[in-house]
């Protein structure tokens, strides 16, 4: 049952004020007093109702009722309509809401609308003209239907799972990689997270199909149904004949700074057959060597019985 916030207004409660921004809030702001308007301070303290923001997006000028806690995220996609700024993560951690102010790279779900005020700000949607031929940025989503930033997406833990291999094109040629060593522990140097140089494009991931690919899944756990990065996950890939297992591919993700091969876990798993008890005693080998944090340790019997659980939903596929 919804419960009513205690902060909010009695006169403009949350949910009404959406609902009649909804109407107005894409309507381009006209006039010339776009300037004078944004020269204002917002008027920060104790403002429960919405508060007029002045935005520059693509060139055009649009005037929005905001809650003054609204990201430039959301005012954009929400508000605005333009979608092609992603929300990934919505915590500044994936990129898929990049956006520029005057220039710079800026991630959008960190960034308050009413502090975009008296800038210009260009979204993906706006690298070309409206009668222009798409920009090559736009034309490569299209083609390639590809996502933003992918850095969240099931997709890493499973080409692990499945030894894909990674194309690049770069300065220096186009280059093949292995995708498990696409990734790089942080190091002294936490800020580079892949091995990719800069100007490098992946523009391909291959997998070889094999009989393990014919059960293969992705499991993620999280704290909530949408956004959110998995607080454990698991893909796995399981050749088996009959209840036996001939062969096995897990990778976890959630659990480590990187996604994490478990050959620990398959070689418990070969040649066995799948019953609880070796389930779990791939789990426990798969964690053996984890070292939790303190504010952390929840995550190895939640990685474990995420993959029991992949584990056992792989193995009733159909073969
Ligand atoms: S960094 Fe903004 S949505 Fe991920």
């Amino acid at each position: 049952m919804p419960t009513k916030r205690s902060d909010e207004p009695q006169s403009v409660n949350r949910r009404r004020f959406l609902g009649a921004s909804v109407s107005t809030a894409a309507l381009p702001f006209v006039g010339t007093g776009l300037n004078e308007a944004v020269a204002q301070p917002v008027a920060l303290a104790h403002s429960d109702g919405p508060v007029s923001a002045a935005l520059s997006i693509n060139g055009a000028d649009y005037r929005l009722g905001l809650d003054i806690r609204t990201t430039l995220l959301d005012a954009l996609r929400e508000h605005i309509g333009l979608t092609g700024s992603k929300k990934g993560c919505d915590h500044g951690q994936c990129g898929a809401c990049t956006v520029h102010i005057d220039g710079v790279r800026v991630l959008s779900c960190l960034t308050l609308a009413i502090a975009a005020q008296g800038h210009q700000v260009s979204t993906v949607e706006g690298l070309a003209r409206a009668d222009a031929p798409l920009h090559p940025m736009q034309q490569a989503f299209v083609d390639n239907d590809a996502f933003q930033c992918g850095y969240c997406t099931p997709g890493q833990k499973s080409l692990i799972a499945l030894d894909a291999t990674v194309t690049v094109a770069g300065s220096s040629g186009v280059r093949t990689i292995p995708f498990a060593a696409l990734h790089r522990l942080p190091g002294a140097t936490p800020s580079v997270e892949t091995v990719l140089a800069s100007g490098d494009l992946i523009t391909g991931f291959n997998i070889q199909a094999g009989p393990w690919t014919r059960r293969s899944l992705y499991l993620k756990i999280r704290d909530r149904q949408s956004y959110e990065f998995a607080l454990a996950s698991a893909a796995v890939a399981i050749d088996m004949v009959g209840p036996k297992v001939r062969e096995a591919r897990i990778a976890l993700g959630g659990v480590a700074t990187i996604p994490w091969r478990s050959r620990e876990a398959e070689n418990v798993l070969a040649g066995k057959t799948l019953t609880e008890p070796v389930a779990e005693a791939a789990a426990r080998a798969a964690f053996a060597d984890a070292r939790p944090r303190i504010h952390n340790g929840f995550k190895v019997a939640l990685g474990q019985s995420t993959l029991v659980r992949a584990l056992w939903q792989a193995a009733e596929l159909e073969g």
